[in-house]
């Protein structure tokens, strides 16, 4: 497969051609979404609660995203990296925003980065970055980086006024010059209503079956967690079971001895074993 860049990205939509994308936080993981086609991968603020066991994103820091997107990188997918700007890593200032998105290239590997928020004031970040080199991908709807702000983890966009501030976002955030952009949580008629409208990609998680492609957090779609079943999560696997039962399994043949046995062990020749007991019974004397 050849390599996906944010152009092919882009030409995707315009052929009708669905966009796939999880996300992914490590090398052997971003190697198997490589080798089945997967467009895009991203490394998301979404490993606070996938892997480091934050309640939220709000924790996840820079170096975080930057040590797990360079992790992807090693692998040297084909897809397309997209590492996501994590919680007050783009707001503070021009600069700030500038100075962290280069090093989500530079030392994460990522060939673009996602940026929460359809503000004026995140879009004219945006076309800062954008105008710097760097593309960006935004993100609308539910941003899990304003939950406090939003009151939890809401559906947006419910009613007519609601969705019509989300298009306006989205047209703004393709001014700017934003390359793609995700949409949380929304309904499916708001969804495609941005979709219709701006002529960049839209990934939608949680909006619906009428945009131009799907993200999922990857260990959601797995089933690695029990307790969390929203709506939009359809579990393609049961990984969770997997893990438990293996664990099992192999706790089980330790505490019996059944395991390592021959076939997961080193053996010496017979005559070193021999010279091994000669040496160990003259000792004994
Ligand atoms: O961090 C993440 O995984 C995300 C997706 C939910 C889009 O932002």
């Amino acid at each position: 497969m050849a390599r996906k860049t944010t152009h092919s990205i882009r030409l995707m939509k315009n052929k009708g051609k669905k966009i796939v994308m999880l996300t992914a936080y490590d090398a052997p993981t971003a190697a198997i979404l490589s080798e089945v086609g997967v467009d895009m991968i991203l490394v998301g603020d979404s490993v606070g609660n996938s892997l480091l066991g934050y309640e939220s994103t709000i924790p996840v820091t820079l170096e975080d995203v930057i040590h797990h997107s360079a992790a992807v990188a090693r692998a040297r997918p084909d897809c397309l990296i997209v590492g996501d700007m994590p919680f007050m890593s783009y707001k503070v200032s021009v600069e700030q925003a500038l100075e962290n998105c280069g090093l989500m290239l530079q030392e994460g590997g990522a060939e673009a980065v996602k940026i929460e928020g359809g503000s004026d004031s995140v879009v004219s970040i945006v076309k800062t970055i954008v105008d710097a080199g760097i593309p960006v991908m935004g993100h609308i709807g539910l941003t899990p980086q304003s939950i406090y702000q939003l009151g939890g983890y809401r559906i947006q966009g419910r009613t007519a006024d609601m969705a019509e501030a989300l298009v306006k976002q989205a047209v703004k955030l393709e001014e700017a010059g934003a390359f793609s952009m995700v949409i949380e949580l929304v309904p499916s008629e708001t969804a495609k209503l941005i979709s219709e409208t701006v002529t960049i990609p839209t990934i939608g998680i949680g909006a619906g079956p009428y945009c131009d492609g799907q993200v999922l957090v990857l260990w959601d779609m797995l089933g690695l967690f029990e307790d969390f079943k929203p709506k939009f999560v359809k579990k393609y696997a049961n990984v969770r079971e997997l893990i438990k039962n293996a664990v099992s399994e192999y706790s089980k043949e330790v505490r019996e001895g059944t395991f390592p046995d021959k076939e997961h062990s080193f053996e010496m020749t017979e005559e070193e074993t021999g010279r091994l007991y000669g040496r160990t019974k003259s000792r004994d004397g």
